[in-house]
């Protein structure tokens, strides 16, 4: 583990994980990488966790990569550990992903949120990519998230003058859910995770995992869904929906994992 990163489950069944190096704006070590990639994997495994939320500290989400890091020679290409393995580990989450984007979010630090399922941020939050301007080339699948999401030509600028984009512009282009004022984003942040919280986990997942997985057409994804569909019908998440709705109360799903 790594003192820089740190867990706490502030609501029921959300867990936080914090980026706290704010004094090098959060700048990611290959130590915090492989911390934040367990606390990732713990959070999937935990019955009791229905939501994670990423956040940074200070004024940054987090300056990207540590450059004084590189100076013990490159990442590792691996799926496993270092970016990689944090890449991979936000990218392979089942359960939802919020990032609370409280300020800079440099590099991987923007580059990660492709991988989020929902982008908060501060009004005073800043995104940029700054790949071109270090000689480097962009990260963590975004050369295809970013054009598909936002089309070639804001790719295109985001990734050749690496200048920074404000959270008025991020949220306008999609980065981003909704801006916040600075000093009310985590709570709101926590407002959202917390209904979050309360939805069928194991639906919540299904919807998920439609969302994330490529399908070979449209025809077969409907065929797909249809198919979960009838399944779910008879399972005990719909079976308690349908049932507060004819006891006109609200549906509780929290014993369902
Ligand atoms: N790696 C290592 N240290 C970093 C860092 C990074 N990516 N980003 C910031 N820091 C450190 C600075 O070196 C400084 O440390 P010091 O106080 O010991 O000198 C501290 O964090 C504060 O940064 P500073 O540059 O003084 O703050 P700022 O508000 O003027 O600027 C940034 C903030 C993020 C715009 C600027 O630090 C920067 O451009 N950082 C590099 C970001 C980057 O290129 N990341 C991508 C890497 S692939």
């Amino acid at each position: 583990m790594s003192e820089f990163v740190v867990v706490s489950d502030p609501r029921p069944g959300v867990r936080v994980i914090a980026l706290s190096r704010p004094e090098k704006k959060n700048a990611l070590t290959r130590a915090m990488y492989d911390a934040l990639s367990a606390a990732l994997r713990a959070a999937d495994a935990d019955r009791n966790v229905r939501v994670v939320c990423l956040s940074g500290s200070g004024d940054a989400f987090t300056a990207g990569n540590d450059i004084a890091d590189f100076r013990f020679g490159p990442p590792p290409v691996s799926n496993e550990i270092g970016p990689g393995g944090f890449i991979a580990a936000v990218a392979g989450m089942e359960k939802p992903v919020i990032a609370a984007v409280n300020g800079l979010a440099v590099g991987i630090g923007t580059t990660i949120l492709l991988h989020c399922d929902l982008v908060y941020a501060a009004a005073g939050a800043r995104f940029q990519l700054p790949f071109v301007n270090l000689g480097l080339v962009p990260e963590a699948g975004s050369t295809v998230i970013l054009p598909g999401a936002f089309g070639r030509r804001r790719a295109s600028e985001l990734f050749l003058f690496g200048e920074p984009l404000n959270a008025v512009t991020a949220e306008r282009w999609g980065l981003v859910n909704a801006v916040f004022p600075d000093a009310e984003l985590m709570d709101r942040v926590l407002e959202r995770a917390e209904v979050l919280a309360t939805k069928p986990t194991r639906v919540v997942r299904l919807i998920k995992h439609l969302l994330t997985t490529p399908a070979a057409s449209v025809r077969d994804r409907a065929e797909e869904e249809l198919r979960l569909l009838v399944e779910q019908l008879d399972a005990p998440e719909a079976r308690e929906a349908m049932q507060a709705f004819v006891e006109r109360r609200r549906p509780d799903f929290s014993g369902l994992v």
